[in-house]
């Protein structure tokens, strides 16, 4: 089985994300080794996994959950609130660690809570400076320098990366502009086991084309 997951980041408003899936459940065929993971913003979960109830080979991710658990913590989303809704949680993306002064220790706390209420991890690691937290379900290598620049990680570089982890059951995904043309260049191989896109999965008929690459 292979992964693809759609990182929205916090784009689209909740018009545009029902145009999206418009569009997209048009012409979108379920392929028997292909797990699609669409990771919308919060506000737009419910909507998501309507839309997608009964559709198959998708599934839903949280772009990320509050490091405390359930109580007083205003504007929070927490592993709790998101049991049942989601089925992945991706923890840890260079942009939190960026923007919002995400820790491997707060990430690692998250990625606790996140087992606590059966969510499976996709954990984002930028390079050795990060930390590899045992037992997540997925590690996604994600090099800053190629996330949004279309300097896609050549495959050479992204297998010597993981040559360095001590994965254990982790799958290993690889994200950075990745897109229709580059897809295949990682997934050729045994040792990718999916792919994280960003810019490339916010247009339904670029996302169609790149599930078409696989
Ligand atoms: P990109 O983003 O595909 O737009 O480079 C990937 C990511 O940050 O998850």
């Amino acid at each position: 089985m292979k992964y693809l997951v759609a990182n929205w980041k916090a784009h689209k408003s909740v018009e545009e994300t029902g145009q999206w899936w418009n569009i997209f459940s048009q012409k979108y065929q379920a392929k028997e080794n292909l797990q699609i993971i669409i990771a919308p913003s919060f506000s737009h979960l419910s909507l998501v996994k309507n839309l997608m109830r009964g559709v198959k080979n998708i599934s839903l991710a949280a772009q990320d959950l509050s490091q405390f658990n359930e109580g007083d913590y205003t504007g929070e989303v927490t592993a709790k609130a998101l049991q049942g809704l989601v089925e992945y949680v991706i923890l840890g993306h260079s942009e939190r660690r960026q923007y919002f002064a995400e820790t491997n220790q707060t990430i690692a706390k998250k990625v606790e809570l996140a087992h606590i209420y059966e969510l499976k991890t996709i954990l984002c690691l930028r390079g050795n400076e990060d930390v590899l937290i045992s037992g997540v379900e997925m590690v996604a290598y994600e090099p800053v320098g190629a996330i949004g620049t279309g300097n896609n990680q050549p495959l050479n570089k992204v297998l010597e990366f993981k040559q360095t982890l001590s994965l254990g059951d982790s799958k290993f995904l690889y994200g950075g502009s990745v897109n229709d043309a580059n897809l295949s260049d990682y997934l050729q191989t045994e040792q990718i086991d999916g792919l994280l896109v960003g810019g490339a999965s916010l247009n339904p008929e670029q996302f169609l084309r790149i599930i078409a690459a696989v």
